[in-house]
């Protein structure tokens, strides 16, 4: 049986943990695609990750590129091409820079690997994710946005911590958008079963709803130059697993929606399921008001920087 191929679009620093987390579970030969400039420096990347696999005895290949013909026949596809945030800027000031990078690699990845299953993790996410989709021409089912599977890791850390219980008994979701709109859906959030409105105190819950929102942008300042990078590859990779092994994972992800939710021919969060087939299904919610209102909130966002890309 051949491996799959996971092909990296993008060898910076989610690119890189990327890779690491591939190779560590598996999930087939990795192939490392950057621009001519930083292939030294993906090539290094593929080398070093090469040197651990005696450590972990796995058996995969993992070499760096900036070929596009060595893209051929990928299985699956994480783009993390592009610009990531300095403090102050939000994830939209990326727009202009990033959308001429999607464009390319769309064209490439066609070209390519038109069967794989697309994994757009660029910002501004919801944005970029549509135009691939618009450029590429993939079908709905292959082309997916990371955002929502990050969000709702950062929600349940924060409800975790506050509580002092297992960050493996919290369930919860982020729906929406991929910025400041996005809408933490405290309302079937629990741990253990149990409503956190239960455990914690409404105040509180609201500012760990609030510091969800901007989780991103207090990594941003911390670091000073760039953006999350660890818990951002292990989202994808949840993602990409799914797909490889027909997990039927239940993942919040940016996916086309065609009427769902009152929404039409915009990626935005919503819970899906991630198989054999791409995104098999999105699940529907019954929403009351409030969270109405929030979600469109969120596609007001969202429709406003796909305008901008004039796709
Ligand atoms: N969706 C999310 O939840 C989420 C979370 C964090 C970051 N991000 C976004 O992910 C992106 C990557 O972040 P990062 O920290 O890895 O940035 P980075 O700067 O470390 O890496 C980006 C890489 O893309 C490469 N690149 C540029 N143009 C390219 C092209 N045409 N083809 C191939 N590669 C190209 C660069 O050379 C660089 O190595 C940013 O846009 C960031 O905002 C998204």
């Amino acid at each position: 049986m051949s491996k799959n191929k996971i092909l990296l679009v993008g060898g910076g620093q989610i690119g890189g943990n990327l890779a690491l987390l591939a190779t560590q579970k598996e999930l087939g030969d990795v192939v490392i695609y950057d621009i001519p400039q930083a292939e030294g420096m993906i090539k290094g990347k593929a080398l070093d990750i090469l040197q651990l696999r005696p450590h972990d005895g796995y058996d995969v290949d993992i070499s760096g590129t900036s070929n596009p013909r060595d893209m051929k026949d990928a299985d699956v596809v994480i783009i993390t091409a592009g610009i990531p945030r300095k403090p102050g800027m939000n994830r939209e000031d990326l727009l202009s820079i990033n959308i001429k990078i999607i464009s390319d690699v769309a064209k490439n990845v066609k070209k390519y690997a038109p069967d794989a299953f697309v994994i757009v993790v660029s910002n501004p996410l919801d944005a970029i994710v549509y135009s691939f989709f618009k450029v590429s021409g993939f079908s709905k089912n292959k082309v997916v946005g990371m955002a929502g599977a990050l969000d709702t890791c950062r929600f349940k850390t924060f409800l975790a911590k506050e509580t002092g219980l297992s960050v493996q008994d919290v369930q919860c979701m982020v729906l929406g958008g991929h910025g400041d709109t996005m809408v933490p859906m405290l309302r079937l959030a629990s741990i253990g079963g149990i409503p956190v409105t239960e455990l914690i105190s409404k105040k509180r819950l609201n500012e760990i709803v609030h510091r969800t929102r901007f989780a991103g942008g207090e990594l941003v300042n911390l670091f000073g130059n760039g953006s999350a990078y660890y818990a951002p590859a292990a989202s994808a990779i949840e993602m990409a697993e799914s797909y490889l092994r027909d997990k039927k994972r239940l993942i919040p992800c940016a996916a086309l929606c065609e009427g769902e939710y009152g929404i039409d021919g915009y990626f935005i969060g919503v819970p899906t399921v991630i198989g054999s087939n791409g995104i098999e299904k999105i699940i529907e919610l019954d929403l009351n008001d409030e969270e109405k209102t929030q979600l469109n909130e969120t596609l007001h966002a969202v429709k406003k920087t796909v305008a901008e890309t004039g796709l």
